[in-house]
């Protein structure tokens, strides 16, 4: 008999963010996955963030589904279930559901259980017609979701943020595929996707003036410290965002300043001057490239709206029949 005690939930998160840390900075190209970046600061710094001049993507998008809003309620049409994968604060579902004719029930899926409850409960408040059912969960695994959502008609998903783009294709391909099963015949995707552009634009975007985004990734070597007891010299690493043409993507990398060795959980890890961490992949694409992607997973496009500067489009996407 296993008499082990379970672990909870917060344990396994711990596991597995240090199994995570320990393999990724013992391959060849040190890297840390972008996930990690959204601890309370990290969140907060995204936040932050999102309201730069120089970040683009939220107030293109945000304006998008303002001026949009009536355009997609007629394709999606009246009491859905709408399904958000990866809210955080739950700001643009509600230009959404201003949009839509009656929706009947919100599920908001989030790994944050803490942040994911205070955005339901305040989105409760304001929408108190609205049946909200937030799903704490990792979004990019299969999903349990809540008997309610059985019994409604439609389901539509909503995925913004061009948070897509921090998948590589594959990933991309097979997430758009379970949401493919979790929507259903009928259903429906409303998903946000950052273009090509130029290069001044993109990099100005992910390494802003004020520093928020180096403070941003800096943080994922501070939660180490924090949460793994690392001894990161935050001094000896910098920021660097480039833009890797053949892949089509910025990539956030930590800079090591100087040779120096750090220890994390008793490992050592050896740094050249010079080498990075790579901790963050952002896809760009052309809108037919992301048509072809989401084709892939079985999805058609409907329909794609992009703002006059062509910098970001937004995709209403059924499932394939
Ligand atoms: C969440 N995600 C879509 C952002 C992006 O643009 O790839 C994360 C981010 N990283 C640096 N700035 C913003």
């Amino acid at each position: 008999m296993d008499t082990r005690a379970p672990l909870s939930a917060v344990a396994k998160e711990h596991l597995a963010f240090c199994q995570d840390v320990l393999h990724g900075l013992a391959q060849p190209q040190k890297e840390l996955a972008c996930k990690y970046f959204y601890d309370e600061r990290g969140s907060k710094l995204f936040d932050e963030i999102c309201q730069l001049d120089e970040y683009y993507p939220t107030r293109t998008e945000t304006a998008l589904l303002e001026a949009c809003g009536a355009e997609i309620a007629d394709l999606i049409g009246p009491g859905v279930c709408l399904i958000e994968y990866g809210c955080g604060s739950l700001a643009k579902i509600r230009l959404l559901i201003d949009a839509l004719d009656s929706p009947a029930l919100f599920v908001p899926i989030d790994i944050s259980g803490d942040h994911l409850l205070d955005s339901a409960r305040a989105l409760a408040e304001d929408y108190p017609e609205l049946d909200i059912q937030p799903l704490i969960a990792d979004f990019t695994q299969a999903l349990a979701l809540p008997e309610k959502v059985g019994q409604k008609a439609k389901r539509v998903g909503f995925f913004p943020g061009s948070t897509i783009g921090n998948f590589d294709h594959q990933a991309a391909i097979k997430f758009l595929r379970t949401v493919c099963e979790t929507v259903g015949e009928g259903g429906g995707l409303l998903i946000g996707v950052d273009l090509k552009k130029d290069l001044k634009t993109l990099i100005r975007a992910y390494d802003d003036t004020a520093g928020v985004t180096s403070a941003f990734n800096l943080n994922v070597i501070e939660r180490i410290n924090r949460d793994l007891d690392g001894n990161f010299d935050l001094s000896a690493f910098c920021h660097q965002a480039i833009y890797n043409p053949e892949e089509s993507r910025i990539e956030l990398h930590l800079v090591s300043l100087m040779a120096q060795t750090v220890h994390i959980q008793g490992v050592d890890f050896r740094f050249a001057k010079g080498e990075t961490i790579h901790t963050e992949n952002s896809y760009k694409y052309h809108t037919e490239e992301f048509a072809a992607l989401a084709a892939k997973a079985g999805f058609t496009t409907v329909k794609t709206w992009v703002d006059d500067n062509e910098l970001f489009s937004l995709h209403y996407l059924t499932v394939c029949t």
